[in-house]
C-alpha cells in the first residue's frame, strides 16, 4: 500500500513524574536519570527514538528538569579537560548524549497525570502523529520495537499502542487491551482498554507498555478526559476514546492497533526490575561483561 499518512518525526518524552517508587533517591534528580549502568536510562530512550528515525525530542519535565536539560547539553568544561587529557574515549561519550537529537523541553507544572503530561506537547507537536516514550520501560536496541509501531501506523493511520503478554496475575498493574486479531501476527486491533482491572475483570493478559504513536486528535480529547483513577488524568482513558470513535463509524478518527511486543523490556521504575536491567545489561557489555559475569557467578555460588 502507498504511504498517505504524514510522516512521523517528533517524540515526546514525558519525565514529570514523582517516582515516589524510588525515594529517596528521586527526592532531587528525576528517574530518569538513575544510571542503568553508566548511562541514565533517559538516554537509552532517547537514542530508541532516534534509532526509529525520530529525531525531534520533547522532554515535558517537572520540577527537577534541570539534569534531565544538563545531560543532553554540551558541557565545555569537562570536555575541555578531557581533551587536555588526550583521553578521546571519555570525551566521545560525553559528547554522545548532546548530539544525539533535537532536544526541546517543557514544563508540566502540576504532574497530574500522564494523559495531563502528553496534553503539554499539543503546541510543539501540532496536527501530526508522535510517538511518546516512557522513560520507566528499557527496550533492548536489538529489539526494535518504536521502528516496528512506525511502521504499522504509516501503514494503518491513526494510532498504534505496545503491548505484551504477561502473567494474567499481573495483570491488574497495567493498563490491559482487548483485542482483535489481524493479517499479520504481531499486529492486532484495540477495541477496549481498561486501566489496571481488578482481578477476574481483565478482558486478556495483553498489558500496555510505555510506547505509543498517537494520532493528534487525542489532543482534543485530552483536554476533555476528566481525572480517573488516582484523579489523574489517565492516557488510557483518552485512547480509549479514540478507538471508540473509530469503532462507532462516521467519525474521521483513525483506528488504535496493537504491536504485541516479544522482545527483552526492563520496568526500570521498579526496583527489582531496575537492579535487574543493569545485571543483565552489563553482563551482556564487551567491556564489563566478562569480568562481571566472573564475579557473578563466584557471588551466586560462595556468597549466596
Ligand atoms: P508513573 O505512573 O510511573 O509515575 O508515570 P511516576 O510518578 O513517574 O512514578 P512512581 O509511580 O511515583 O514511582 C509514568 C510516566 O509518566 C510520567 C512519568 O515521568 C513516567 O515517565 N508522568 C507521570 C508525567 O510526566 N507526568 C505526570 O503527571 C505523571
Amino acid at each position: 500500500m502507498t504511504q498517505s499518512h504524514p510522516r512521523i518525526s517528533k517524540a515526546v518524552i514525558p519525565a514529570a513524574g514523582l517516582g515516589t517508587r524510588f525515594l529517596p533517591a528521586t527526592k532531587a534528580t528525576p528517574k530518569e536519570m538513575l544510571p542503568v549502568v553508566d548511562k541514565p536510562a533517559i538516554q537509552y530512550v532517547v537514542e530508541e527514538a532516534v534509532s526509529a528515525g525520530l529525531s525531534d525530542v520533547l522532554m515535558i519535565t517537572g520540577r527537577n528538569k534541570r539534569p534531565l536539560e544538563d545531560h543532553f547539553d554540551r558541557n565545555y568544561e569537562l570536555e575541555e579537560a578531557l581533551s587536555r587529557k588526550g583521553d578521546a574515549g571519555r570525551l566521545a561519550r560525553v559528547q554522545e548524549s548532546s548530539d544525539l537529537a533535537t532536544m526541546h523541553y517543557v514544563r508540566q507544572g502540576d504532574p497530574r497525570g500522564l494523559g495531563h503530561a502528553v496534553l503539554c506537547a499539543a503546541p510543539h507537536v501540532g496536527d501530526q502523529p508522535f510517538a511518546v516514550l516512557l522513560g520507566d520501560d528499557l527496550i533492548d536496541p536489538r529489539d526494535p520495537l518504536l521502528a516496528r509501531m512506525v511502521e504499522v501506523q504509516q501503514r494503518e493511520g491513526g494510532s498504534v499502542i505496545a503491548l505484551m503478554e504477561v502473567d494474567p496475575a499481573q495483570i491488574h498493574q497495567y493498563g490491559c487491551a482487548a483485542v482483535k486479531p489481524t493479517g499479520d501476527s504481531d499486529v492486532v486491533q484495540v477495541t477496549d482498554l481498561v486501566e489496571k482491572p481488578e482481578a477476574g475483570e481483565a478482558p486478556s493478559n495483553l498489558a500496555i507498555i510505555g510506547r505509543y504513536v498517537l494520532d493528534p486528535a487525542i489532543f482534543g480529547i485530552l483536554r476533555e478526559t476528566e481525572p480517573g483513577r488516582g484523579g489523574e488524568i489517565q492516557l488510557t482513558d483518552a485512547i480509549q476514546k479514540l478507538a471508540d470513535a473509530h469503532l462507532a463509524g462516521g467519525s474521521s478518527v483513525g483506528p488504535v492497533h496493537g504491536v504485541v511486543f516479544k522482545g527483552r523490556r526492563y520496568d526500570t521504575g521498579d526496583r527489582g526490575d531496575y537492579l535487574r536491567a543493569i545485571v543483565r545489561l552489563a553482563c551482556e557489555r564487551e567491556d564489563l561483561g566478562p569480568e562481571f559475569r566472573a564475579w557473578l557467578r563466584r557471588f551466586v555460588t560462595e556468597e549466596m
